[in-house]
């Protein structure tokens, strides 16, 4: 008797273990799980002690999920990340790592590593004193990585995070503005090492972080490239430039690191069995925006829309002090830094369905159905 009550226990839960959790979770919908910086932090930083927060109103004041209130992504609603994942048809925006309630079966809906000042090199954004640098990002997918395995068992997890979780990667902006391009506390870097030195060892370092990624059975990658810095309010602020005109020096080593990292994920492409590597070209897709902001229905693509300081609001990030423009909709830029809800729609949507001049060599939704 004793023995055959011990044997029903098991097997239930046994069967629970197999089944329980495909029953209430649909795996079949997918998961992303997401690295990089400010452009796609969903709320790491608000568990951190560090200057770059962004954990104060206005900030999501069109963030629906959190009925307008801040949730630490550094825009005025959804990041790109989490356009993509209601674009593939995932259940739910991908919870930060950080966040007491990321345990248990929400993990598998995805996972957001990002973190506002983070980049590909350690030494990047130590002004904020802390953010995640990618190396420990790969670190924490590496924490999340067993958990899946405890929840699915090896196999279904391997499977799970071959066939269906996308990998993306948003990151390199700080290492060149908070970073490589800082006054005083770069200068060594800077006299030590020629731009073209310094993109080597960021694309050295990605490629190592990559590849752990890939030996955690990440299998499908998109990468973006780096936008064009120099055209983003606060470096025309500080520059005091006119409405045409962009910066050169950001915009010139934004295109030589991506020139470089084409190539990288190229030979990964080649190297790396069974994976897929996909470029975001986010600096053509968010120039263009810049340069032809009217026909997408914007008035200005250089004055932010919250923030403060010179002509074009670029000094001071945006604050519950800041000034706020009355339509959030027509600014290209929510702060001094990074864009609006309304162009990361679009952003989206071209590396959702868009073709080879912003996405390739497949746009999100072919590599979604690989
Ligand atoms: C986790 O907590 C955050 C903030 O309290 C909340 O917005 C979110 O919906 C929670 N997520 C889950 C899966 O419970
Ligand atoms: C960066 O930091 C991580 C985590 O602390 C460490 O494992 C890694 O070796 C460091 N990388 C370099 C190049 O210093
Ligand atoms: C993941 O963590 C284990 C230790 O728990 C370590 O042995 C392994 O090298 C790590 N993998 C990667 C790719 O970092």
């Amino acid at each position: 008797m004793a023995f055959k009550f011990h044997y029903v226990v098991v097997l239930v839960l046994l069967n629970s273990i197999k089944y329980g959790i495909s029953q209430d979770i649909d795996l079949t919908k997918g998961a992303s799980f997401i690295f990089g910086d400010s452009l796609v932090d969903a709320g790491n930083n608000n568990y951190m002690q560090t200057l770059s927060k962004a954990d104060t109103p206005p900030n999501g004041i069109d963030f629906q999920a959190s009925g307008g209130n801040p949730t630490g992504r550094f825009t005025n609603g959804r990041t790109i990340g989490d356009i993509v994942g209601e674009e593939l048809g995932e259940p739910g925006y991908a919870l930060p790592f950080l966040a007491p309630n990321t345990t248990g079966k929400a993990i598998l809906y995805g996972v957001n590593y990002a973190s506002g000042g983070g980049g590909i090199l350690n030494a990047t954004g130590g002004i904020f004193v802390n953010r995640l640098s990618m190396d420990i990002q790969v670190d924490y997918f590496n924490i999340t990585r067993k958990e899946i395995d405890k929840l699915l068992g090896a196999s279904q997890a391997r499977d799970y995070l071959h066939k269906n979780s996308i990998f993306s990667i948003t990151v390199g902006s700080n290492d060149f503005l908070n970073n490589y391009l800082l006054p005083v506390i770069s200068m060594g870097a800077r006299i030590k090492q020629s731009p073209d030195a310094f993109v080597d060892d960021m694309i050295n370092h990605l490629r190592g972080q990559l590849t752990r990624l890939y030996q955690l059975d990440a299998r499908k990658f998109i990468v973006g490239n780096v936008g064009p810095i120099g055209c983003i309010p606060y470096q025309k602020t500080i520059n005091q430039l006119s409405e045409n005109e962009c910066v050169s020096l950001p915009n010139k080593l934004a295109l030589q690191y991506n020139a470089k990292l084409k190539d990288l994920l190229q030979e990964l492409n080649e190297n790396l069995g069974g994976a897929t590597f996909v470029l975001a070209n986010v600096y053509d897709l968010v120039m263009e925006l810049i340069t032809n902001y009217a026909k997408y229905g914007f008035t200005t693509a250089s004055t932010a829309c919250c923030g403060n300081g010179g002509q074009y609001a670029g000094i001071i990030p945006c604050s519950p002090t800041s000034s706020l423009c009355s339509e959030r909709d027509k600014h290209v830029f929510w702060d001094p830094y990074h864009p609006s809800e309304a162009a990361n729609v679009i952003i989206a949507k071209q590396l959702m369905d868009g073709d080879d001049r912003y996405i390739s060599p497949m746009n999100l939704r072919h590599l979604r159905d690989l």
